[in-house]
Parts: structure tokens; sequence; C-alpha cells
């Protein structure tokens, strides 16, 4: 692990350690569905292993938003348990490293990865995205999915990701903005305002040409991620009532995901809040 992590770092990854699904719950949610862990494949751990708005079809979107190909070098930063890493892998057949801050979640993508046959394309590193334990200019694609956002040192952060692209490379953001008008909390990332560290998506743009980048088209996906923790509140409201485990999730977890799925579906509503995929290309 880094020396880089901050206070504000060990907060985020208890944070997520406390509401991503565990190894064993992955397995359990296969069994669930019938599906023994000798035949599991990265397609069967997608309903429990991606945590982001639109899940795989949104990883999907931004993989073909970048134009992933096969054999392309991908760091995706702040990689969560390794969903959409292993996606990129399997799917796309990229060369795949992830770095992600919670050692409990790295080490939960790590076994998920052995489960499924994925050790050899994706290599997954604790690390931090403000310090991020790479060699400079060598990725052809970076991918941030939902980090940015719990993130207050922006400059470090995106400084980190340019430096890890190489010449001509592609930064594929999939994160969230600020909107106008007041928040309803907690949100999916924080439960009070101090571990939060939203901006405009201007702002953002602004950052990504003044580090040299040339960014795209904005794809505005903030229906989609309406719909999506609607979805949320609909498959594990009553169970978070009732006590019950669901997906591999225990109940006292699905109880915080559907409070911050309420507040989020009301957000992205009324335009407080904004999520959308960028793709820019490093042109220096
Ligand atoms: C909403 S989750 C998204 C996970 C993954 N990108 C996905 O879409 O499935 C945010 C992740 O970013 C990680 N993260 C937050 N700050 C980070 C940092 N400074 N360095 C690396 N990872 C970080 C968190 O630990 C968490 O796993």
């Amino acid at each position: 692990m880094t020396e880089a992590i901050t206070d504000q770092g060990r907060k985020v990854a208890a944070h997520w350690s406390s509401l991503a699904v565990s190894y064993e719950g992955a397995v359990k949610a296969l069994q669930d569905k019938g599906i023994a862990r000798a035949d599991a494949r990265p397609e069967d751990l997608h309903s429990v292993d991606m945590i982001h708005m639109g899940g795989l079809a949104a990883t999907d979107a931004l993989a073909q938003q970048a134009g992933l190909g096969r054999d392309e070098r991908l760091l995706d930063v702040g990689a969560g348990v390794g969903g959409s890493s292993r996606r990129f892998a399997d799917h796309y057949g990229a060369i795949v490293t992830a770095v992600e801050l919670s050692e409990t979640l790295s080490s939960t993508a790590i076994r998920l990865n052995e489960l499924v046959g994925l050790s050899s394309k994706v290599t997954v590193i604790n690390g931090s995205a403000l310090d991020l334990p790479v060699a400079s200019e060598s990725f052809d694609v970076v991918v941030m999915q939902h980090v940015a956002m719990q993130i207050a040192e922006k400059e470090q952060l995106f400084g980190e990701l340019v430096r890890a692209l190489a010449p001509g490379g592609r930064l594929a953001l999939h994160e969230i903005f600020s909107g106008e008008g007041e928040l309803r909390w907690p949100l999916a990332w924080a439960t009070e305002p101090a571990m939060s560290a939203l901006e405009p998506l201007e702002a953002a743009v602004a950052r990504l040409r003044a580090l040299g980048l040339s960014p795209g088209e904005f794809i505005d996906d903030s229906e989609l991620g309406q719909r999506f923790h609607m979805g949320i509140i609909d498959r594990w409201g009553a169970a978070a009532d009732a006590g019950r485990e669901v997906d591999g999730l225990p109940a006292e977890v699905l109880v915080k995901r559907v409070a911050a799925s309420r507040a989020m579906e009301h957000n992205l509503r009324v335009g407080s809040l904004r999520v959308g995929r960028l793709i820019s290309v490093k042109t220096g």
C-alpha cells in the first residue's frame, strides 16, 4: 500500500469496505443462481461486482465510446472489486491493471479474478489514485468510474491520470458531477458533506484542457442513472425492510444502499446531480 493515503482516503476506503460485496457474498450470489464455483464466468458476477450506475451496460457503453481494442493496456483507477476490469479484459481483450484504495476490495478483486480465471489478464494493485503505483506514459486507456466525486485533490488526481497515459492515449471517465440546487442525503459515496468532493462538469472539462487533453462529447446518463436507482429500490427495498440478505449482501448493507439510492434517484431527477461519460485524448 502506498504511503499517500490521507485521513480522507482512510474514510473513503472504510466506507466502501462496509458496502461492497465480499468474496463470500459473491460466491453466495452465484450459488443462489445455481452456478457452482468451478463453473463461474466473469459475466455471472456482474450483477454484484460493479459499483456504478448502469452496471454492465454502462461499462460496455464506456468501453465502446473509448474504442477499446484487443491488447490495449488499460488502467482502471478506483476499480472497486474489479467488475469493470474483468469485463475489459475478458470481453474486449485488454491487458488490465486495476488500482484500488481499499485493501478489502483489492483482495476481493484478486480472489474474484482467480475464481473466473482472469488473474493473468488483470493485475490488481492496492494503492491510491493520488500516487498511482504505475510507470509514466504506460497505458493506452485510463478508465475512472465513480471515483472523482469523493477526492478533493482534483489537480493531483487528474495530474496522475494524465501522467499514466501514453501520448495519444484516451482518458475514459464515467463520473458524477454537481448540478443545480440542493442535494438530498445520504449520497452513495458520502453520508455527510465532508466525505464528498463534487464539482460541475464545466470545471472538470476546463481542467482536462489545461492538462493538454482534448475532451470529446459528454454523454449525459442522468436519466439512466435515475432508473438504475429505481431498480435498486425495487430489487432490494423489500429485503432491506424485512432484514433479509439478497445478492450476497447482508440486510444492514441493503438498508444503507437503498437509503442512498432513494436520495440519488431524487437528486438525479431534480438535477442537483448529473452522471455521464466523457472520453478525452492526450494530444501532447
Ligand atoms: C463507487 S466505487 C466504484 C468502483 C469501480 N470503479 C466500479 O465502478 O465498480 C468507488 C471506488 O473508488 C475507490 N477510491 C476512492 N478513492 C480512491 C483513491 N484515492 N485511490 C484509489 N481508489 C479510490 C473506492 O475505494 C471505491 O472502491
